[in-house]
């Protein structure tokens, strides 16, 4: 069996080192072979028992880390806590697997890419007055043009990025799982969407609300014409769209260190491998100062069971199953170091993500006093988000949050008793921390929310104060 990533966990020692500025407490991950470079270069490590090559892990295994489509809250392993009642439920994750970004396309691809399988919808129409046709986008590259194959261009009847055929079956799968829990099971979501309690948000990019749409339909079967909430762009917090230099600046001095550099020094050789066969500049810094654009680019392929790219120009050079497992494994790397390893990335967390921590701790506080009625809010954004959400939270350690990554806010009543608890859950199951909260399973909300606030302020102030400085 394939070791999930609660499993993977190794017994934390009770002193763990701990880094304060300004009221925001950094504890250090735990251990393990995601911040071990040795552990991260052996070939021996494989894939970790992680995925990379499909949205489908057998249920014996449900739980495992699957890159393709992350495992959520579904009802076959929900465990309902018992003398307690569901008073809130806040989702959000990251959307489901899809193309590469256009960044991470390789100069020339080798194969061609048809997303002729799926319609993107783009229309507008007006409330009141005249219809509008429902028209959807079809990609195409026109052969009688003469700039078909110059920068990026190759066979492609897709947009880079959208959502794929198999991203849109385990959205509306996504949508399915969360009612099977929160309609079926536990009888909180009404039988019919109420858009006076409940809604949905995206962020500016198309991406999400392909996911959207497709997981709305899940959720509710009969929806049709419906509103999902989108902040405007400069102030976005889910994706988040908001400039903070500050916390720009922050992220950029401990991956100018030589603890970040050493990876990448470690990898020159992989880098020329890879740069061969792709045709990648090799003095492009956007491929080489990290390896999110080759594991981007090799994780769409794989995640779509896409065979591995070969040279254009001589196709028995490929890039192998090791290669792609070792770029896999390096990912992973760099995400817990970014996000966890570095002393100053649950900063970095609490101020780039901090306006969504505020706003959720609004939402919070509003159940509690009664003033806000919202019972359910779904929100779907980016792996971006998710990791700089965990690194605020402080997950015990952090592996790329795959696609369709999904974190749980629940808000528990405690029968006969006027005590809230929450419970966080990622990956279905409760978040496992580093702070002295620990594993986020029932903790005091009171709790809770004095930690957030010790990373983004009252009312946000914190992240108000160094994202204008
Ligand atoms: C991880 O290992 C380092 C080096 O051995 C040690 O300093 C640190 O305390 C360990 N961290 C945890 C959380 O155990
Ligand atoms: C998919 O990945 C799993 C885990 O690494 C592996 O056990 C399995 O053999 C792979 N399947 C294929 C078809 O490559
Ligand atoms: C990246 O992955 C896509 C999708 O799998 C593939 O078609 C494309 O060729 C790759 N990009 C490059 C530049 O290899
Ligand atoms: C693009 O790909 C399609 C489908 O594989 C193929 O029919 C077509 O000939 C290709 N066009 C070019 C210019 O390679
Ligand atoms: C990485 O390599 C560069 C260039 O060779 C060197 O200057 C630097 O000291 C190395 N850094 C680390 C951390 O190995
Ligand atoms: C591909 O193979 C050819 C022939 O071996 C070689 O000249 C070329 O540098 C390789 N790389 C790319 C990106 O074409
Ligand atoms: C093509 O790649 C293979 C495998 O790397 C190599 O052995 C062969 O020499 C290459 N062919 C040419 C023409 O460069
Ligand atoms: C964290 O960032 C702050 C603000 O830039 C800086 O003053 C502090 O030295 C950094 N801490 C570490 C451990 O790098
Ligand atoms: C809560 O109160 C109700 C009636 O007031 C009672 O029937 C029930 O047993 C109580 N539950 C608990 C867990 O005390």
């Amino acid at each position: 069996m394939a070791l999930s990533h609660f499993s993977t966990l190794l017994a934390c020692a009770a002193a763990v080192s701990a880094y304060t500025f300004d009221g925001i407490t950094h504890y250090a991950p735990v251990n393990n072979s995601f911040n071990d470079l040795d552990a991260a270069f052996s070939s021996s490590s494989g894939t970790n028992g992680g995925y990379y090559n499909s949205s489908t892990v057998a249920d014996v295994d449900y739980g495992a880390y699957n890159y393709c489509n992350m495992p959520h809250v579904r009802a076959r392993e929900y465990k309902v806590p018992t003398g307690y009642s569901l008073e809130y439920l806040e989702v959000i994750h990251r959307h489901h697997k899809r193309t590469p970004y256009a960044s991470n396309l390789f100069p020339k691809e080798d194969i061609p890419l048809s997303c002729d399988n799926t319609k993107m919808f783009f229309y507008a129409a007006t409330k009141n007055g005249v219809e509008s046709t429902s028209i959807w986008w079809k990609d195409y590259v026109d052969e009688d043009n003469p700039m078909m194959f110059v920068d990026n261009g190759f066979n492609s009847t897709c947009q880079f990025p959208q959502i794929s055929y198999g991203g849109l079956t385990d959205s509306a799968q996504h949508g399915r799982d969360i009612w099977s829990v929160y309609g079926d099971k536990l009888k909180f979501l009404p039988t019919e969407f109420d858009p006076t309690t409940m809604s949905v948000r995206v962020t500016n990019n198309e991406i999400t609300s392909q996911v959207a749409a497709a997981l709305i339909k899940g959720l509710y079967p009969d929806s049709s014409d419906f509103a999902v909430y989108q902040q405007v762009a400069s102030q976005d917090s889910l994706e988040p769209g908001y400039s903070c230099s500050w916390a720009d600046d922050v992220r950029s001095a401990y991956q100018d260190t030589d603890a970040w550099y050493k990876h990448i020094n470690m990898s020159q050789d992989l880098f020329d491998e890879l740069d061969a066969i792709s045709g990648v500049d090799s003095t492009d810094d956007d491929w080489h100062s990290w390896f999110d654009h080759y594991f981007d680019n090799l994780s769409s392929r794989t995640c779509h069971q896409l065979p591995l790219p070969c040279n254009v120009t001589n196709s028995s050079q490929c890039v192998t199953q090791e290669m792609a497992e070792q770029v896999f494994r390096l990912g992973d790397y760099e995400y817990n170091y970014i996000f966890r390893q570095a002393a100053n990335s649950t900063v970095y967390g609490a101020t780039h993500y901090g306006a969504f921590i505020a706003e959720l701790v609004a939402h919070l506080k509003g159940k509690l006093d009664g003033t806000r009625s919202s019972i359910y809010r779904h929100n779907v954004a980016h792996d971006g988000s998710l990791s700089s959400l965990l690194a605020a939270l402080q997950i015990d350690f952090l592996r790329w949050p795959g696609m369709g990554s999904e974190v749980v806010f629940e808000l528990w009543r405690k029968d006969n008793s006027s005590q809230n608890y929450i419970r966080v859950l990622y990956g279905g199951q409760p978040l496992s921390t580093q702070t002295p909260m620990g594993v986020l399973d029932m903790v005091e909300v009171e709790t809770f929310i004095a930690y957030l606030e010790d990373l983004v302020g009252v009312n946000g102030e914190k992240v108000y104060k160094y994202c204008t400085m």
